[in-house]
């Protein structure tokens, strides 16, 4: 949830740091800060309330200057998001600085103790806590290092740490407990970064590695130690990564989530690389570590997953099922673990998370792994938790997703999903060489089928200027659609807050079919599959309720004009890949309206881009 980073070398880290909470602002953006050790040998702290801009016009006016330093944007939990709450926080005495993500669980407990010590506190979080412990340790005169293991290793939940300490000046000691969020360490020339993610840091270097659960690091300019809670070295697992620094920023784009909606022919391109042999008609899956006993042998599959990944994997579901013949559920990964999966050695469990470490889809994980599920994954963050713990992984390729609202990440995990299904059921045998070939061929005109969509941006922006004024919104599809209309209605309520639901269509009859009036439109996807007839007659139940429809069709679907108030015409895409091609008006629109009705489209209230919180 929080964003961190951190940097020591010969530069100055305020500035650094600043550029890579920029990075990170998604993250959290109820308040944010800097401390940086100064010339004077003292720690001093910038925070405000609120975005980060509020953060860099305080750093202009009272400008911090130091060679180490640590930076936070916050996503509150414990405390008021105001100026008092925001990190870093500094010890009583001033010895020790932090910065946290996460939650400590104990920390009442914690606190109590400490303030019958005599400690006194100047926030409400339970971050401070954390700070306070260790400078106690450091003054019962143990060492500034063994002061933050003993702290960390009585902390209770998920929590990421950076702390910076007087003893041991520019030098950063930073921590991983659970699934609070990753750390990676950026290794430079002389110089240390390191970030709650990837693009934080990734202008200045490529060399990272990412601390595990319970490990932590100890980093000055020229040197960097891994290492266990009880001080054991740990060889260190150094990646290089492929991003470019250049697709972290949002270029000629007003926002990142309209830079992202329009990557997407480029990203499901990387996603295609390397892995469809169009010459043979075949689909490779490297990191999957597919077998045909494994394939074979796996007899019902669980995707689990949350918000868009979650959607994606209701979609997703059709395309196994259909293609691979693997009886698939979907669960929304905060409910797994409180419903008892049936789960054996048979069983695969497929989370999807674009983050990589989400905590309910990381914990519904971790459950499936302990009960003798194979565990797989599609995610998009390299190098994440859900990478690492997974048997079998497919790596996104959508490139960094800085906008909130997922819409890249979507697609493309759509497209890994069909993919498996390729793969899955090549090697059961469930479907013919010649339909796999048909399968692999219909991937080749999928980015030049989204790019095609894309052209018509200019519509979806005049419908937006039509609707940006309605409160409710009801979003209908049917089949591998009906996911898209739930998507469709996420989009939409989460960036510009008007409330929308998404339904299969033949579910409206049951009950929505009440709300509609002609203040309540609908949007319907009726593009022309084996279902098109059934929204036909959904169109017209809602019109004969005074209904305003706005129909996704199919190009050349002359005919659905008559029906609807309003078309968007999007290409003919096979039946399984429709969907991918469907969603992409539906992201367009959400974020028309969402700029028209003038919200924060990339960073919308409430919410934070990983949520690293159960
Ligand atoms: C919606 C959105 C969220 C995420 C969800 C899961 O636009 O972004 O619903 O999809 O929080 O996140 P990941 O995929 O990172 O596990």
């Amino acid at each position: 949830m929080c964003g961190i980073v951190g940097y020591v070398g010969p530069r100055q880290a305020p500035a650094i740091i600043l550029q890579g909470l920029k990075r990170l602002e998604y993250r959290g953006y109820d308040s944010a800060g800097i401390a940086a050790l100064e010339e004077n040998g003292r720690f001093a702290i910038r925070r405000d309330a609120g975005k980060l801009s509020n953060l860099e016009t305080l750093l202009q006016s009272s400008p911090l200057e130091g060679h180490a330093g640590i930076g936070h944007t916050r996503w509150a939990t414990h405390g008021k998001p105001n100026q008092r709450n925001a990190h870093p926080h500094l010890s009583m005495n001033g010895r020790v600085v932090i910065v946290h993500n996460g939650i400590v669980e104990n920390f009442l407990e914690l606190r109590e103790e400490l303030e019958a010590e005599g400690v006194t506190f100047a926030s409400d979080t339970d971050t401070e806590v954390i700070v306070q412990m260790v400078e106690r340790y450091i003054e019962s005169g143990l060492e500034m290092e063994t002061a933050v293991r003993q702290t960390l290793k009585q902390l209770r939940g998920a929590n990421a740490v950076v702390i910076m300490g007087l003893d041991r000046p520019n030098e950063l000691f930073c921590a991983r407990l659970g699934n609070a969020g990753g750390i990676a360490l950026g290794l430079g020339d002389n110089e240390m970064f390191l970030a709650s993610d990837i693009p934080a840091i990734l202008e200045h270097t490529r060399r990272m590695i990412f601390l595990e659960n319970r490990q932590m690091a100890h980093l000055t300019p020229t040197s960097y130690r891994i290492m266990d809670l009880d001080g054991q070295t740990i060889p260190p697992d150094i990646h290089t990564i492929a991003w470019d620094p250049v697709s972290a920023a949002k270029g000629e784009f007003k926002h990142f989530m309209q830079k992202e909606i329009f990557e997407q022919p480029r990203s499901i391109v990387d996603t295609l690389r390397g892995r469809v042999d169009f010459e043979n008609g075949r689909v490779h899956l490297p990191e999957m570590n597919l077998t045909p006993e494994l394939a074979q042998r796996i007899n019902k599959l669980y995707i689990t997953a949350c918000g868009t990944s979650f959607y994606s994997g209701l979609a997703g579901k059709f395309m196994i099922e259909n293609l691979a013949r693997i009886p698939t559920e979907v669960t929304y990964a905060s409910e797994f673990r409180y419903y008892d999966p049936i789960i054996d050695e048979d069983t695969a469990v497929l989370a999807i998370t674009q983050s990589g470490e989400t905590a309910d889809t990381l914990a519904a994980s971790e459950q499936a792994k302990a009960e003798g599920a194979t565990l797989w994954s599609i995610v998009n963050a390299f190098g994440s938790q859900s990478m690492r713990i997974s048997h079998g992984y497919i790596p996104m390729q959508a490139g960094p997703e800085i906008g909130v609202a997922s819409t890249k990440a979507f697609t493309t995990s759509l497209v890994d999903q069909y993919l498996l299904a390729c793969a899955l059921s090549d090697l059961r045998g469930t479907i013919s060489r010649r339909k796999l070939r048909q399968l692999v061929d219909d991937l080749a005109q999928l980015p030049d089928l989204a790019g095609r969509v894309l052209d018509h941006d200019a519509e979806y922006e005049e419908l937006a200027n039509q609707f940006f004024k309605v409160h409710n919104f009801l979003y209908l599809g049917r089949g591998i659609n009906y996911p898209i209309a739930r998507e469709g209605a996420l989009k939409l309520k989460e960036i510009s807050y008007i409330h929308a639901e998404g339904y299969p269509a033949g579910e409206m009859k049951h009950g929505p079919i009440a709300l509609i009036d002609e203040t309540m439109p609908v949007i319907a996807i009726a593009t022309k599959d084996h279902l098109y007839e059934k929204m036909i007659s959904q169109i017209q139940q809602a019109k004969a309720r005074g209904g305003t429809v706005i129909a996704v069709a199919t190009e050349g679907d002359a005919a659905i004009a008559n029906e609807a108030d309003h078309v968007i015409y999007v290409p003919e895409a096979p039946p399984l890949l429709a969907p991918i091609i469907n969603v992409i008006p539906l992201q367009l629109f959400s974020y028309h309206v969402a700029v028209r009705r003038g919200a924060d489209v990339d960073q919308p209230r409430n919410l934070a881009k990983s949520v690293t919180v159960e």
